[in-house]
C-alpha cells in the first residue's frame, strides 16, 4: 500500500510517499522544502510568512514526491497529513491540500499528531510491523521526545498508548538551544549551530596540535564555565530548561566583550550543551531504571544531536544492555513527511474495516488543531 504524506506544521513544506509491506514501512520519496533563509531574517518563524511559503510550495513538493517515487495519483491508497500541534496558518495549508486531494482522488484521509510522527520515524526501514528481532515485542517502549516544542519522557505499552511520565515545566530543550544561539549571536535556527560549535570546542581541547590558544582553561582542558543542570535531582521525570537559558544570559552579560572571541562562543556552546545533555541523559537513566522497557527510542529535532545520541548509546551499552536502542535516520530526525506516513501506516493497519471506510469522508471534518493532544486509536 502506498501512502502520500504531507507535513506543514512549522517552517518545512514536506511531502513523502511511504510504502507499507509485510516487511515494514519504507520510504519511496521524501521531499522537504526548507524556509530557513526566509525566517533567518526575523530570527524565528513568522507564522503568516510560513503559511505563504507553504501555499507556494505545497503543490510542487507533492508533484516532486510522486515523481521521485515513480508513482501517479491512482497508485495512492491513503492520504495523511499533520493535523497538529503546530502553527495554525501553517497547518491549514497542509490540511487543506490533503482534504482537497482526498475529495478529488476519492482516497481515505488520516490526520496524524506531529509527535506521533517523530516517534514512528524510528520504525522507518527498521522493523517488520510491530515486531522486532525474534518476534519479540518492542513494548514496553520508552521514548525521549526532544523537539522545538516538546520535551517529554513517554512510556508506550502498545502502539498508540502514550503514558507521559514527565515533561518540561517551561521551555522545550530545542527552544532552549535556539534561544542560547540567539544570545550568542548565532543565526536561526540555532540548535544545529550550537551543536556544531560545541563539537568544534571538543575537538580543539582534545587535539593538542590544534590547541594554540592561550586561555588557561583550554590548556587545562577543563572549562571554568559551569551551567546548572535544572531538576536533575528533582526525584521525578520532569524537566525545566528556562533556568538554564537564563543562567547563560546572566553569564553572557558579565562577559559581553568575550563574545567577539569565536573560541569563547564555542566554549559556551559546549558547556551549555553538556548541561542540557546531562539532564536528558540523567532523566532517561531514571526512567530506564524504573520501567525497564524492551526498547528505547529518541524522537524530535534534537534527536539529531550527535553528542546526545552518543551519551545515550553509552548509557544503554553500559547500564541497560538488554534494552534495544533505536534512533531515527538523521534525515528523519528533523521535520519531514515520511515520519507522518510511517505513523499513518501503523494507525491505518490497526483500524477496523468500518473505521477505514469512514476515512473516505474525513475530508469533510478534518481540521488542524494547534494544541492537538496525542491520543490512542
Ligand atoms: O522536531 P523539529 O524539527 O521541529 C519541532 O517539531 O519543533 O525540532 C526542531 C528543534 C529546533 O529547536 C532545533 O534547534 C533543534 O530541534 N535541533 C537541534 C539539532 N538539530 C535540530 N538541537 C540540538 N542539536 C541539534 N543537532
Ligand atoms: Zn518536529
Amino acid at each position: 500500500m502506498y501512502i502520500l504524506a504531507l507535513e506543514t506544521s512549522c517552517d518545512d513544506t514536506a511531502a513523502a510517499i511511504v510504502e507499507q509491506t509485510v516487511d515494514g514501512v519504507f520510504v519511496r520519496s521524501s521531499v522537504v522544502s526548507s524556509q530557513i533563509a526566509l525566517h533567518a531574517t526575523y530570527g524565528g518563524v513568522v507564522p503568516n510568512l510560513a503559511a505563504r511559503e507553504h501555499a507556494k510550495n505545497i503543490v510542487p513538493v507533492i508533484e516532486a514526491a510522486l515523481r521521485e517515487a515513480k508513482l501517479i495519483r491512482t497508485d495512492i491508497d491513503l492520504i495523511t497529513v499533520t493535523q497538529g500541534p503546530g502553527l495554525i496558518p501553517a497547518l491549514l495549508v497542509g490540511t487543506t491540500a490533503a482534504k482537497t486531494l482526498s475529495f478529488l482522488w476519492q482516497k481515505p484521509l488520516l490526520g496524524i499528531h506531529h509527535i506521533e510522527g517523530h516517534i514512528y520515524a524510528n520504525f522507518i526501514n527498521q522493523i517488520p510491523q510491530s515486531n522486532i528481532e525474534h518476534q519479540e515485542s518492542i513494548f514496553p517502549l520508552l521514548a525521549l521526545v526532544v523537539s522545538g516544542g516538546h520535551t517529554q519522557l513517554m512510556l508506550m505499552r502498545d502502539h498508540f498508548q502514550y503514558d507521559i511520565l514527565g515533561e518540561t515545566q517551561d521551555d522545550a530543550v530545542g527552544e532552549c538551544f535556539d534561544k542560547v544561539a540567539r544570545l550568542l549571536g548565532l543565526p536561526y535556527p540555532g540548535g544545529p549551530l550550537v551543536a556544531k560549535r560545541a563539537d568544534d570546542w571538543r575537538s580543539l581541547i582534545s587535539d593538542p596540535a590544534k590547541n594554540t590558544l592561550e586561555s588557561s582553561q583550554i590548556k587545562n582542558r577543563e572549562s571554568s564555565i559551569l551551567f546548572p543542570r535544572p531538576m536533575l535531582e528533582s526525584g521525578n521525570l520532569h524537566f525545566s530548561f528556562s533556568g538554564l537559558k537564563t543562567s547563560v544570559l546572566y553569564f553572557l552579560k558579565k562577559h559581553e566583550a568575550d563574545l567577539k572571541n569565536e573560541d569563547f562562543v564555542s566554549e559556551v556552546c559546549h558547556e551549555f550543551q553538556e548541561a542540557a545533555v546531562d539532564v536528558l541523559v540523567g532523566k532517561t537513566q531514571r526512567a530506564l531504571e524504573e520501567y525497564t522497557p524492551h526498547t528505547f527510542i529518541i524522537a524530535g529535532g534534537v534527536s539529531a544531536n550527535v553528542r546526545l545520541r552518543n551519551r545515550l548509546r553509552n548509557l544503554l551499552d553500559e547500564r541497560f544492555p538488554d534494552t534495544t536502542f533505536l534512533t531515527p535516520e538523521f534525515q528523519y530526525s528533523l521535520d519531514n513527511a515520511a515520519m507522518i506516513g510511517a505513523a499513518a501506516a501503523f494507525r491505518f493497519a490497526a483500524l477496523s474495516p468500518d473505521a477505514k471506510q469512514a476515512l473516505t469522508a474525513s475530508w469533510r471534518t478534518l481540521d488542524p488543531d494547534a494544541n492537538l493532544p496525542i491520543t490512542p486509536l
